[in-house]
């Protein structure tokens, strides 16, 4: 397939002088045997493992940014997933050491068993010796996916419960830990190259969602970000199950120029107001999974809307899909959320999605979905009310300082934080959807 070439180290850029910092490009890839239409969309924890520590691979059959890491001198191509956090790769490894220790991740549909191994590990041109991770021995539904690394904070780390020591740390944790010059910090930029979007494109996906992720510095051009608020890291306050989360603004949601009101589902939040929502950045994560009545009030008064609860019932183009809105593909749909006073907001192309069904009729569906009841209000999942993936990330160059996250950081590490550098210009998204749905009018 054409666009899926190598484009593995961009630029090494140093920051300080003995500090490491490399920028890596993702490669936007559509899963193999996927609809081109209507990915699969699987949000519901089917096998409950979400509150395990290991979010479940929500978007298997659709999108996802991957990248190659070297265990043992040999290449795997991996998701980056920060809604999890171990690393498990599929396949040989040269050298590796097994540590007879059982581990199993079941996803939403699929499930990757093996034991736990240790081996040398390259990634994003940092090497870790005796890095741990799961090495599959058996994997079940889950398509051409080969391995993922976890990119979310070590407190939800199964890898550290099963081997009960820091010597299970995940990558991230251990690049910090042996490179102590280099900032705790990581990076990624979900982009889009929207001249070549339009409903019925067949432009490869890595040309379409260029991507790049960054350890320790930021992207070159967009050093801004090292000065936009600092949103707090919040500590789950349910004490199972750590995300990268922070809050939202209060009612900080505007969507065709309202204001939504909302209020969170958390009961006794330790964190934030009553009217602030909990929010969970996911880069594994294509369609943001928001409040039911901030989706109605997004979608809902749009002409010709209609809410499906069973796709598979409407049409069979909507077959596999269940709890969202159709939606005409040329409304305009425009939403702004708010952190920090500031303004984010989302291209209209993140918005709606969808193209020609097999009867040739554009059909068009609802990008931001209502989040399954399954994990809001269960302190299993974390304290979230939100969850914000590609839809928004494509929109929002984000940087994470780990902070005191760190497995055996000490007390006088800084507390974590969140930094979000808005890349979506109004006038430009709004002609984007101009030129990709309306034919440029
Ligand atoms: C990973 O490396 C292989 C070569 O070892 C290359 O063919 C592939 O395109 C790379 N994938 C990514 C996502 O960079
Ligand atoms: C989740 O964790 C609980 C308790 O640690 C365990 O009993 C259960 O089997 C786990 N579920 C999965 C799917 O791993
Ligand atoms: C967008 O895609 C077009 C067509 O493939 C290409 O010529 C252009 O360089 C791309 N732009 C960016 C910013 O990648
Ligand atoms: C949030 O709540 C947790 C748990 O109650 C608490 O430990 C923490 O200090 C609060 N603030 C932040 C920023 O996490
Ligand atoms: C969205 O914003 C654009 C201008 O940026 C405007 O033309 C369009 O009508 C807006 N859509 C709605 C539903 O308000």
């Amino acid at each position: 397939m054409k666009g899926l070439t190598p484009s593995f180290l961009l630029s090494t850029s140093v920051l300080f002088s003995v500090a490491k910092a490399v920028t890596l490009d993702l490669i936007g890839k559509r899963k193999q045997g996927s609809s081109l239409l209507f990915p699969r969309r699987l949000k519901r924890d089917d096998a409950g493992v979400f509150g395990n520590g290991s979010v479940a691979l929500h978007n298997l059959g659709d999108t996802s940014y991957q990248c190659n890491v070297t265990l043992g001198g040999k290449d795997f191509e991996v998701i980056i997933d920060t809604g999890s956090v171990d690393l498990w790769v599929d396949g040989d490894v040269p050298g590796t050491k097994d540590l007879g220790v059982p581990m199993s991740i079941s996803f939403a549909k699929g499930t990757v068993q093996g034991n736990i191994n240790t081996a040398q590990l390259q990634f994003d041109g940092f090497t870790i010796e005796n890095q741990a991770y799961l090495r599959a021995e058996f994997t079940q539904d889950l398509g051409d996916v080969n391995g993922i690394i976890g990119l979310g904070p070590s407190g939800a780390s199964q890898v550290i419960g099963l081997l009960q020591s820091s010597a299970g740390d995940p990558p991230l944790d251990r690049i910090f830990q042996s490179n102590p010059a280099t900032p705790n910090i990581l990076t990624f930029l979900l982009s889009r190259n929207a001249s070549i979007e339009t409903l019925s494109g067949t432009t490869p996906l890595s040309e379409q969602y260029p991507a790049q992720l960054t350890i320790g510095t930021t992207i070159s051009g967009l050093e801004a970000i090292n000065s936009a608020p600092k949103l707090p890291a919040l500590v789950d306050q349910f004490g199972i199950n750590q995300h990268w989360l922070t809050l939202l603004d209060a009612d900080g949601i505007v969507a065709n120029g309202k204001k939504i009101s909302t209020s969170t589902a958390i009961r006794n939040p330790t964190n934030g107001t009553l009217d602030q929502l909990h929010v969970m950045f996911d880069s594994g994560f294509s369609f943001p999974q928001l409040p039911k009545a901030v989706v109605d009030a997004i979608y809902g008064d749009i002409p010709g809307a209609e809410f499906i609860k069973d796709g598979a019932a409407a049409s069979p183009d909507l077959a596999g899909l269940e709890n969202f809105y159709k939606i005409p593909c040329d409304y305009e749909v425009n939403v702004s959320f708010f952190f920090a006073g500031q303004e984010f907001p989302v291209s209209p192309l993140d918005l709606s999605l969808g193209g020609p069904t097999s009867t040739g009729e554009d059909v068009c569906i609802s990008v931001y979905q209502p989040i399954d009841d399954s994990l809001v209000g269960n302190a299993a999942s974390g304290a979230l009310d939100m969850i914000l993936g590609m839809g928004f990330l494509r929109n929002t160059y984000i940087l994470i300082n780990f902070g005191d996250f760190v497995d055996g950081s000490t007390s006088n590490v800084a507390d974590p934080y969140i930094q979000l550098l808005s890349i979506s210009d109004k006038a430009k998204i709004h002609q984007d959807f101009v030129n990709a749905r309306l034919g440029g009018e």
